[in-house]
């Protein structure tokens, strides 16, 4: 079948509770960011032209029959063909995201995400999230390693959900919203390598890292309770335990400590890293009358960006 132009997008997201605990089998808790986004759009081209695939903000222009095995958009275009038994379209497929990179925001699972539902609509199918996750998942485990799944689950379903990885997603309704800034630190981290330095001290010391595990598990159940009970105040001094479990795990960094504190003393009710750590991004939960002002202290504070999302549940 000839594709027809069409676009598709994705959001970015941010882990609340249960980064890395959550490779180990423990519960977290992570929401979607739909201020920044993924794009795929397909656009028709001449007969025996083959799939082109292009990453307009860097530049890059590849042919599937041609790419890599491990290049990250031939991998989610070829997954999504086999999955859809369909043969290669004669087309041009154009990925475009505000999303920072390695920051912790997901960007690489949204970009999968919204290719592989743009490839797919364009071929007629309209893809389940689980099925979306499933393939963007196999993209993820060529790019991170050993990856939970959550990152693909929460982008894929767009909602907030509790995770568990090998469990089926539950999504997460929140009783009353609540609001979050998110900073960046300006530091690019790989997922990967943190994951890997996460690895090895795990290796080394088993019982101590299982110990941190089991209390960042403890507290993302106690966080689902006061998401689920509209508890918002109780959310913020579970979000500083998380990050001081994290610190323990040596996944912080002192910019991300900065920016941690600066939230905290601007009148943030709780500030943790979110994501892989030593570098991207750090969350605050604030009241929305003091948003304004804790974003100023994380700006003067070296944020090179702060963004405002509210948490609220959509069904
Ligand atoms: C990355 O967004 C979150 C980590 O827990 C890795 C993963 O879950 O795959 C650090």
């Amino acid at each position: 079948m000839a594709p027809v132009l069409l676009q598709s997008s994705a959001p970015g997201k941010v882990i609340l509770f249960g980064e890395h605990a959550v490779v180990y089998g423990r519960p977290a808790i992570a929401v979607p960011v739909t201020q920044v986004r993924a794009t795929a759009t397909v656009n028709p081209a001449p007969p025996g032209s083959g799939l082109t695939l292009v990453a307009s903000d860097v530049g890059k222009s590849i042919s599937l029959a041609t790419a890599p095995q491990e290049e990250p958009l031939a991998a989610a275009a070829r997954f999504t063909l086999d999955h859809l038994s369909a043969s290669e379209p004669d087309a041009t497929l154009t990925v475009s995201s505000t999303i920072p990179i390695a920051s912790g925001l997901g960007s690489g699972a949204a970009v999968s995400t919204a290719l592989i539902r743009a490839l797919a609509t364009s071929l007629g199918h309209t893809l389940e999230p689980a099925e979306v996750s499933a393939l963007v998942f196999e993209v993820e485990k060529i790019h991170h390693g050993t990856p939970s799944g959550i990152d693909n689950t929460v982008v894929a379903y767009e909602q907030p959900i509790y995770f568990v990885r090998g469990h089926p997603v539950e999504r997460l309704a929140a009783s009353a919203p609540f609001t979050l800034l998110i900073g960046d630190t300006g530091t690019h981290s790989p997922t990967r390598k943190v994951v890997g330095l996460v690895r090895r001290a795990w290796k080394r010391n088993p019982a101590r890292c299982d110990a941190l595990f089991d209390q960042m598990g403890d507290l993302a159940d106690e966080a689902r309770r006061a998401i689920e009970a509209g508890d918002v105040d109780a959310l913020g001094p579970l979000m500083d335990e998380n990050h001081a479990l994290l610190i323990e795990l040596r996944v912080s960094s002192p910019r991300l400590d900065e920016l941690v504190e600066a939230a905290r003393l601007a009148g943030a009710l709780g500030a943790k890293l979110s994501g892989a750590g030593r570098g991207g991004n750090m969350i605050a939960l604030v009241e929305d009358d003091l948003a304004e002002e804790v974003a100023e202290a994380l700006r003067e504070a070296g944020a090179v960006r702060v963004i405002c999302t509210t948490i609220t549940t959509t069904e």
